[in-house]
């Protein structure tokens, strides 16, 4: 069920690169197209627009995530979200935060300015069978208060075992953060049901947007733990009110506070949408089941003989992102050999990155597994 035909610039090139970026598809292409015309001809954006540019977006990932679109939080990457936690959630002097030795950084940097007020952000290293509920409990201190880590990593290809993190977490009231950029798109996910507490991701990999797009969701009941929330003044005011003299009053408006600045991003937000809801529309659980077939395809054509496949063989801890390494060929030729034969990967921490998403089709495995098995 590839959906090839709806990504029409990927002639040239296999891209299977996605967790790198994901290519944009037709409609978000037009929608991209649309914008550029507006501003090209101002008149052409009307008030309304103010409005309804953020809420599709929310309505879109509101569907993909299964929260009501008044919880979707508008960011520009994952670390806006990250970042909107580690300044509003209210930790003091002492208090611990949980991370992964050896996570992507966006995931790291968030928290470590909070050292400068006594907060202790411990790495831990989960061992070779990756990091397990029980290890999570394991880490958990009397003085933790958060545990934050992506669900698929970026530099292993592994997936956490969500729920039973989840209720580890909830079991020891500890705030649980899930980055979900490595993932989402390619996995479903229901946020009622998952049991985690606040979720950020990017929009540019998985979910094929333009590049500084991004979203959060943080549980009511936490949200409301948080200290200040920012304040925008359209998000206060609303551009059709714009001309009334300005009461400079603050509103009760939820999650919207949240909102990144500029939330009506025209140029970025309506191809975001075009992209969220053509992987809805199709649903993301046919979305991964196709996903999942390519990495199998790629999995039993690897010669094992000349690879070592270092991301997990099964699912479910198996992603959409696999890692291997040659036995005896440097992984730069490897790389360059593939790139010859119109074929991008990526190198990451010296191990080859596959990573094949909704457009790819099964013969595009086939072209990268004979370039891999090509004159060893
Ligand atoms: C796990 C993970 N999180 C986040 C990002 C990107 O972060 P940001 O959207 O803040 O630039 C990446 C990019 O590779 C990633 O792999």
């Amino acid at each position: 069920m590839s959906l090839r035909l709806q990504f029409d610039g990927l002639d040239e090139r296999v891209w299977l690169n996605c967790a790198h970026q994901g290519p944009l598809p037709k409609p978000a292409v037009a929608a991209a197209r649309r914008a550029l015309d507006q501003k090209r001809s101002p008149w052409r954006i009307r008030d309304e627009s103010f409005d309804e540019v953020p809420r599709r977006l929310k309505s879109a990932l509101g569907r993909l995530v299964g929260v009501p679109p008044a919880e979707v939080i508008l960011g520009n990457s994952t670390s806006y979200g990250l970042n909107l936690l580690t300044q509003g959630l209210p930790l003091r002097s002492g208090d611990e935060v949980l991370l992964i030795a050896g996570d992507f950084p966006a995931t790291i940097y968030p928290w470590l300015p909070l050292q400068d007020r006594g907060v202790v952000v411990r790495l831990v290293e989960p061992g070779p069978e990756g990091l397990t509920a029980e290890f999570v409990d394991a880490s958990i201190t009397r003085a933790t208060r958060v545990f934050c880590c992506s669900w698929v990593f970026s530099f292993t290809g592994r997936a956490i075992p969500l729920a039973a993190v989840a209720q580890v977490c909830r079991s020891r009231a500890v705030t649980f953060v899930l980055n979900c950029s490595q993932a989402l798109g390619a996995r479903p996910l229901d946020t009622p049901t998952a049991g985690i507490d606040a979720l950020v991701g990017c929009g540019f990999k998985w979910l094929c947007g333009p590049y500084a797009t991004g979203f959060a969701w943080i549980d009511p009941e936490v949200r409301e733990t948080m200290t200040t929330p920012p304040a925008y003044w359209l998000t206060h005011q609303g551009a059709a009110d714009v001309e009334r003299t300005a009461s400079y009053e603050l509103h009760p408006v939820g999650a919207a506070a949240y909102d990144v600045f500029c939330t009506a991003n025209f140029l970025n937000f309506p191809a975001w949408t075009a992209s969220v809801e053509l992987l809805v529309d199709q649903g993301i659980d046919r979305v991964a089941a196709h996903d999942q077939r390519l990495v199998q395809r790629l999995i039993d054509g690897l010669d094992e003989s000349d690879y070592q496949l270092l991301s997990p063989r099964h699912p479910p801890e198996r992603s959409t992102l696999v890692y291997v390494l040659h036995r005896r060929v440097p992984t730069d030729e490897v790389h360059a050999r593939l790139s010859l034969a119109g074929v991008e990967t990526a190198i990451r921490d010296g191990k080859l990155r596959i990573s094949p998403h909704v457009y790819n089709e099964p013969a595009e495995i086939d072209q990268a597994l004979d370039a891999l098995t090509s004159e060893n």
